[in-house]
């Protein structure tokens, strides 16, 4: 497989074109920024630690029956994706109160939820990805019906497996977004699951162990990357 032009920069990631029309090289950076690109900066050995954790992840939601635009990984930082077109969607599941929710509804982190909650932004930079519901993404044309159902169910789903993944490795899953694309006609999930993308706090200390230590100034932040990765690989 060639690694043709770039297509896309994002913040954490480069995305090349290949000599396969129907795949995508990602390329995984060490940038890391926050609060809608207002705070930046650099994670060593960010881009390795979610490159690889993103793949781990999703060869297991995969034998769990999600589809995942997945194919394999080439080197510690590029893998090797199915070319999708990204709904322009952020797919967010709280299990546990914290971050934006806990300051949009005034409440404390830490709150347990019944049941888990589902939200949307629309990915829109310029608008500062603002939160949607499914009228609006409908009225928008963001997404058709059926696409919607099949992002909910698969939303949920993936909640389900990374819950327990995570839990065997003494990681509580707080929150996590997620994004699909659409291959073939079908919606799959694309895009990473890393801690930069979840909130993963320790089941034992409540240590936060994902970016909020980059967003906080908490310190440890590549120490505690790293010992994420290393929980995962087990
Ligand atoms: O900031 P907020 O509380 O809305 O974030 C919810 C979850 O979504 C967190 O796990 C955060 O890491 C993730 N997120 C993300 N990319 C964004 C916004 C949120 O990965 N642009």
């Amino acid at each position: 497989m060639k690694k043709l032009e770039m297509l896309y920069e994002g913040k954490a990631k480069r995305v090349y074109k290949t000599d396969d029309a129907k795949m995508f090289i990602v390329d995984y950076k060490d940038d890391a920024t926050a609060f809608n690109g207002l705070k930046k900066g650099q994670i060593a050995g960010k881009g390795v630690v979610n490159n690889t954790m993103a793949n781990i992840i999703f060869k297991m939601l995969e034998e769990k029956g999600i589809p995942t635009h997945l194919v394999e990984q080439l080197s510690e930082r590029e893998t090797l994706v199915k070319a999708v077109k990204i709904l322009p969607l952020e797919v967010i599941i709280r299990n546990v109160s914290a971050g934006s929710f806990s300051k949009r509804y005034g409440v404390e982190e830490g709150i347990v939820f019944k049941q888990p909650v589902l939200e949307f932004s629309y990915k829109n930079d310029d608008l500062g990805d603002p939160l949607i519901n499914d009228d609006h993404i409908l009225a928008l044309e963001l997404a058709t019906e059926e696409q919607l159902s099949d992002v909910k169910k698969y939303a949920y789903a993936v909640n389900e497996a990374l819950k327990e993944f995570f839990l065997e490795r003494e990681l509580k899953l707080i929150d996590f977004k997620i994004e699909f694309g659409l291959y073939d006609g079908k919606v799959i999930l694309a895009d990473e699951i890393s801690p930069d993308t979840c909130r993963l706090w320790d089941v034992n200390t409540n240590e936060k162990m994902d970016k909020d230590r980059f967003r906080r100034d908490l310190g440890n932040v590549e120490e505690t990357y790293q010992e994420v990765f290393n929980r995962v690989q087990k």
